[in-house]
């Protein structure tokens, strides 16, 4: 399969593109090759300066209409980034979640089944489900999946990602990669409660809204669960290691092709783990510093119970470690940006996009 960088008769479809990590694939495809995009969204706010590039195409559309399946399925490499991924709508929107992220990429992995289109999907750190404090690291041909009852209804979208993962792997001549992203952090992350969508957004988004609003962090339950924040300039970064190594396999050998094809990959930074208190601190102090002010004049954190702040149904992993040995062994990718200059950079973003509008 032929992926150079300055091959100008390269069109990538991007499903998704005008979304958090969409939109920086985007510019980074615009950037650092001669490729042309096919970018399907329904929502195009981040990409305004893009609208126009005489190497894009969009498409204002989702993948419930098969047409539109069809059509992306055209194109040699399709990366799927797609989906419902706000945790607060898991409880009250099951159904359109599980939708979202089972129904619709599945069709999508059968058109590009058909066609032979290489499809790059995005699952979820969250396929692991509710791993336990303790938990060690999570390895993606390695670790068990549990998940809590079905009253529990945050699992709607894990067993949602889950079920895709399986079926792309089971799908009869499918060229598919997928990516696990743990955690991924950067400018135009989720949105704003009330100025750009409603709603509990993830909690970098959340903690930078109440810091600018002058409000306590939240933190859900004490703050106690982990994460490994990943800057979204390293998860592009992983792309391109992802796209070379793909693009080196020649046509007759990507069958078996070891590294690239029907592999899983967690993208994540293990070095970046944090407790959710630890990292309401950081914001603290990060704000502070930006703003020019004493950390003490912001108000102090408060706990809130999961079910209180996200309603019935809500329930947590504790612990998203993950094991980044397979990236590094076969792509010979590593994250490197440390969690404190992620952090600056994703505040620093929002403190400035969103103070004008306030
Ligand atoms: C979410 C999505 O569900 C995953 O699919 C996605 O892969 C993941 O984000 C990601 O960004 O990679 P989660 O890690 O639970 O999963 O996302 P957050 O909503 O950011 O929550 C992280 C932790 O912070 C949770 O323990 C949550 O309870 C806590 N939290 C969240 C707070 O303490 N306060 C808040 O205001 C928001």
């Amino acid at each position: 399969m032929n992926l150079r960088l300055d091959d100008s008769s390269i069109t990538v479809a991007i499903v998704g593109c005008g979304g958090f990590i969409g939109s920086h694939l985007l510019d980074a495809v615009l950037e650092r090759t001669r490729w042309r995009v096919f970018g399907v969204d329904l929502d195009f706010y981040r990409l305004q300066h893009r609208l126009n590039h005489e190497r894009c195409e969009f498409l204002c559309a989702d993948l419930a209409d098969p047409a539109v399946v069809e059509r992306i399925a055209q194109f040699p490499l399709v990366v799927n980034l797609a989906a419902i991924c706000t945790p607060s709508r898991y409880m009250g929107e099951a159904c359109e979640v599980i939708r979202s992220n089972y129904d619709h990429p599945a069709a999508l992995a059968e058109a590009c089944a058909r066609s032979g289109a290489w499809l790059v999907h995005f699952s979820t750190s969250e396929i692991y489900g509710r791993t336990a404090t303790d938990s060690g690291e999570l390895v993606e041909d390695e670790s068990p999946m549990l998940f809590g009852p079905v009253t529990a209804s945050r699992w709607s979208y894990a067993t949602a990602k889950l079920l895709t993962e399986r079926f792309i792997a089971g799908l009869p001549g499918l060229k598919w990669t997928v990516v696990r992203p743990f955690n991924f952090v950067g400018p135009y992350m989720d949105f704003m409660p009330g100025v750009d969508g409603e709603g509990i957004p993830r909690v970098l988004a959340n903690f930078s809204t109440a810091l600018l609003r002058g409000e306590p962090l939240k933190l859900v339950n004490g703050g106690k669960a982990k994460r490994c924040f990943t800057s979204v300039h390293d998860a592009i970064d992983f792309l391109f290691a992802l796209f070379a190594a793909g693009g080196a396999v020649t046509d007759s050998a990507s069958g078996t092709a070891p590294g690239v094809f029907s592999q899983a990959f967690n993208v994540g930074n293990a070095e970046n783990e944090v407790t959710i208190a630890e990292l309401a601190g950081k914001m603290r102090s990060i704000f502070a510093k930006v703003r020019g002010v004493d950390v003490s004049a912001l108000p102090e954190p408060q706990n809130v119970s999961g079910e209180e702040y996200y309603g019935a149904g809500y329930d947590d992993s504790m612990r998203r470690m993950p094991s980044v040995a397979k990236a590094q062994r076969l792509l010979g990718f590593k994250a490197r940006i440390p969690l404190d200059v992620a952090l600056e950079e994703s505040l620093s973003w929002f403190v400035k996009h969103y103070s004008v509008e306030q």
